[in-house]
């Protein structure tokens, strides 16, 4: 009895067990069967099961569907929002209750748990007619009516997992959308927080969303492939991308594998990232082929508005061409958020410089189209027309890339998410007229020097120096008038970081102070010491002109005897210099005081005169620009640890077009400077020429040999010594008595020299050239004639300044060969 019991039993169980292989085995589930929660529909190769799967650690069930040869991988999700809690679900097709359901067996009164109608109210009206629902060898579950057509298809429903076939995108007219969504985690397939959706405001692209802020950008669709992943064009043998606008109606995305087969897919992990992975027959394994965002750059917005992201490079954002970082202390600590904001206001027709221009930005994945217009119609000329004569236009970009690029995208607003792309696209950018100007300025200086630096043919040299003199000469074109062209090479630091390093600015640490403002020592984060130059605030003469001026002159200068700017920080009304810290100050710190003096032996002294010199040479004749200095004195030439001279201070400096050819030709300029360093037809006249800096120079010369002040009358002085061949009395008698029988020869000329440099005419002054060889005694001296006395009338008084509206500074009294002239400077 119990023997047969258990016959029947082993055989009820192996009928059940047929039964269910015969089920197993069918793709097609009709009216009249159900799906128990053990079994599952086979398509009909056998490349995707149906049916039931544990998840949670076998907690909850669901419905969904996997690849045969790896079950672990579920490429769609039926129930994602209401879990079984035992394998008991039945599936059936049901018109009556919404097409293909998932009923809950484990209740009395099998609950409908998921149906195809939840999906969309179409679906839910054709529902009521559904006979059979079949798992296709695509992966798709197919609900059609007793006609075959089609009422639901799990296509248009994807989870987190993209098909060959599967589209994504947006139906505008039904309003019908294909996104996909990250599961939870890897268990869980309950909805993430992930989304992957079509954005077809601007120019449709992929964007990845998390919790309401976009994470990644694919870049707009140009005809080939998707803007910020021109690897897409590698990929081409393996795959076919399609992607499709009809203008109102659907814009999607899908793919094809090139072989047919349905063994690939895209998938929105659980951290966001889109991963592209194919199945490796022999090693029975998926292989990631391509994931993203693949980088830092491209997480959405990395730099902000109108930034512009480089992996390669080593601080990663950077501002588009023309715009500086809104927030410059965040930015210098590496947060970029904050975004760069325009440097110069666009013209947008309205006088000033004339109009707006595009900086041409090339290589990038295109900057976010969200509300931007996009015409396909229009040619890039036509756009350009466009973007120019709208106000708010702020970038355009052809639209497709194909047969040498047509359409037209236009950007209203910030450039969000740039970034540098291997086979980017190009992106005109709108800049203000003065902007492209200072760039193709420097761009022409920068092709000439990449010229010189691949010259390996010296045609090519010459030519390149040739063209070099032109750039050159057009920039002196505009050099006169001192406006504009303010585009600088001076990096800038920003006032939290500079003020920290001096201590808010604190009385101890400051080391100078001059007509300009006050001088800080600091120390930078990274250690470096550094002279801080703050700019006194009421200091009306030396605005912002004079400001930008100086950090345009001395950024372009690179010399040993020149000091060296670091970078410059304008916050607010305060505007700052930082620059090479000097720890032996200047030179008037040594000379005018007794005790140092001593410390400084001839050759020390002539060292500083011939460093002063070879640096007035170098501004004078051999930099790329020529320069006025304007100011040279004691204060100005700074000494570094080695005692080496450094000219500094170049508030005043004045370019100078010598492409003329006369090193001589002189302006008449307003006068600035410090009286006793002023010539005599600049001090009255304002003639400016470079005479005027080697009259400064012979007064320095003769005040670093004399240890004196020539507020004293030191040129009377010198000249009086001279005449009665009592030269040597002016030597600073701490050098005088060290002084070998050479050296004093040498002293000899170095006052010829100095008497020389002040010389009543500009064109008895010897050119720097030749101050440098007559010091060295390679050129013979001329005898020098009574020299012109000029002393001030209050040697206290630091400098005469002269703004463009009238008079800061006093009078100065001029000895003119004897005569005494009285020059009111006032009402010049
Ligand atoms: C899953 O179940 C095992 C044993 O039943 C338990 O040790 C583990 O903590 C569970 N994991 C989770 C995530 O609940
Ligand atoms: C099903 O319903 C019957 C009677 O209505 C009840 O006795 C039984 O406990 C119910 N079973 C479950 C699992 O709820
Ligand atoms: C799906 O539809 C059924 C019946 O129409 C309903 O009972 C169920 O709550 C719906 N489920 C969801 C998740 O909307
Ligand atoms: C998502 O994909 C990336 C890239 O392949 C991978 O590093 C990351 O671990 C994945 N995340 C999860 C949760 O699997
Ligand atoms: C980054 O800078 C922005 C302003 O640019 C600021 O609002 C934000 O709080 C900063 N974030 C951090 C983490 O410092
Ligand atoms: C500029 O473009 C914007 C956005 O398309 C549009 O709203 C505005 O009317 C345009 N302005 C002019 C003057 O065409």
């Amino acid at each position: 009895m119990d023997k047969l019991f258990l016959t029947l039993l082993a055989t009820s169980i192996l009928l059940s067990a047929s039964a269910a292989t015969v089920v197993a085995a069918k793709s097609t589930l009709t009216q009249s069967s159900t799906l128990a929660g053990d079994q599952t529909l086979v398509s009909l190769g056998d490349i995707f099961r149906l049916g039931l799967f544990p998840a949670v650690n076998r907690s909850r069930w669901f419905l969904g569907i996997w690849f045969t040869v790896s079950p672990d991988t579920v490429v769609w999700v039926a129930n994602r929002d209401r879990p079984l809690s035992s394998p008991s679900g039945i599936v059936a097709v049901s018109g009556a209750r919404g097409g293909l359901v998932l009923l809950d067996g484990a209740s009395n009164e099998t609950s409908v748990v998921w149906s195809s109608s939840n999906s969309s109210s179409a679906a839910a009206s054709a529902a009521a007619a559904a006979t059979q629902a079949q798992l296709l060898d695509t992966g798709n579950l197919v609900l059609t009516d007793k006609d075959g057509n089609v009422l639901w298809q799990s296509f248009e429903h994807p989870t987190n997992t993209f098909l060959p076939g599967i589209r994504v995108g947006k139906d505008l007219r039904t309003g019908a959308e294909w996104s996909l969504s990250s599961w939870r985690s890897a268990d869980d397939p309950s909805p993430g927080d992930f989304r992957y959706v079509m954005d077809t405001s601007g120019s449709p692209e992929l964007h990845v969303w998390s919790r309401g802020r976009r994470t990644f950008r694919t870049g707009p669709w140009n005809g080939v492939r998707f803007s910020g992943i021109p690897e897409m064009t590698t990929f081409e043998d393996m795959f076919e991308f399609q992607f499709t606008a009809t203008a109102g109606g659907e814009v999607s995305y899908q793919f094809r594998n090139r072989d047919g087969s349905p063994m690939s897919r895209v998938l929105l992990n659980e951290s966001g990232v889109m991963q592209r992975m194919v199945w490796d027959r022999s090693s029975m394994a998926w292989i990631n082929f391509w994931s993203g965002p693949r980088d830092q750059c491209d997480n959405y917005g990395r730099c902000g508005a109108f930034g512009v992201c480089n992996v390669v490079d080593a601080t990663v954002c950077g501002c588009i061409r023309g715009f500086t970082p809104r927030s410059p202390v965040e930015w210098y600590m590496r947060n970029t958020s904050g975004g760069c904001g325009r440097r110069m206001p666009l013209q947008c027709g309205g006088g000033g410089g004339g109009e707006d221009g595009f900086y041409l930005l090339r290589g990038v994945k295109l900057p976010e189209t969200h509300g931007c217009a996009v015409d396909a119609g229009a040619t890039l000329e036509e756009c350009r027309r466009r973007c120019l004569s709208n106000c708010s236009c702020t970038a355009y970009s052809g639209a497709d890339i194909r047969g040498g690029g047509s359409g037209c995208i236009q950007w209203f607003g910030d450039l969000m998410d740039t970034r540098i792309v291997d086979g980017g696209q190009d992106l005109f950018v709108r800049l203000a007229k003065s902007e492209l100007d200072a760039i193709k300025n420097t761009k022409k200086f920068r092709v000439v020097i990449a010229l010189v630096i691949t010259g390996f043919i010296l045609l090519l040299l010459s030519l390149g120096f040739l063209t070099w003199r032109k750039a050159r000469r057009d920039k002196n074109v505009s050099v006169l008038d001192e406006s504009g062209d303010f585009i600088t090479e001076c990096p800038t630091y920003p006032f939290e970081i500079i003020r920290a390093a001096t201590n808010g600015f604190s009385e101890g640490n400051k080391i100078g102070e001059g007509g300009f403002g006050v001088v800080y020592k600091g120390q930078l984060p990274d250690g470096q010491e550094v002279a801080v130059k703050k700019l006194t605030k009421e200091n009306k003469v030396q605005g912002l002109k004079e400001f930008m001026n100086e950090v345009d002159l001395i950024a372009k200068l690179q010399h040993r005897n020149l000091v060296h700017l670091l970078g410059c920080c304008i916050h607010c009304s305060e505007r700052l210099l930082i620059y090479e810290y000097m720890s032996n100050k200047s030179v008037d710190a040594f000379i005018f005081i007794e005790r140092r003096r001593a410390t400084l032996s001839w050759k020390k002294r002539m060292d500083i005169i011939l460093g002063v010199a070879r640096g007035l040479l170098y501004i004078h004749k051999d930099s790329r620009l020529t320069i006025i200095h304007r100011d040279l004195k004691a204060a100005n030439v700074l000494l570094d640890d080695d005692m080496v001279a450094k000219i500094s201070d170049f508030g005043i400096a004045r370019r100078f077009n010598s492409s003329s050819g006369h090193q001589d030709c002189t302006i008449t300029d307003r006068i600035i400077g410090t009286p006793g360093y002023m010539s005599p037809e600049y001090a009255m006249d304002g003639k400016l020429s470079f005479m005027q800096d080697v009259y400064s120079f012979g007064v320095l010369l003769l005040e670093i040999i004399s240890g004196r002040h020539n507020s004293s009358n030191l040129i009377a002085h010198t000249w009086r010594l001279w005449e009665e061949g009592r030269n040597l009395e002016l030597l600073d008698p701490a050098v005088r008595c060290e002084c070998t029988a050479g050296e004093l020869e040498q002293a000899t000329t170095c006052i010829q020299v100095g008497l020389l440099c002040v010389q009543e005419s500009p064109d008895q002054r010897p050119p720097m050239a030749d101050v440098i060889n007559m010091l060295s005694r390679e050129k013979a001296l001329g005898q020098p004639r009574r020299p012109v006395v000029c002393t001030p009338m209050s040697a206290t008084r630091p400098a005469v300044i002269v703004d463009d509206l009238g008079v800061e500074g006093g009078t100065t009294t001029c000895c003119h060969n004897g005569r005494l002239t009285i020059t009111d400077l006032e009402g010049r």
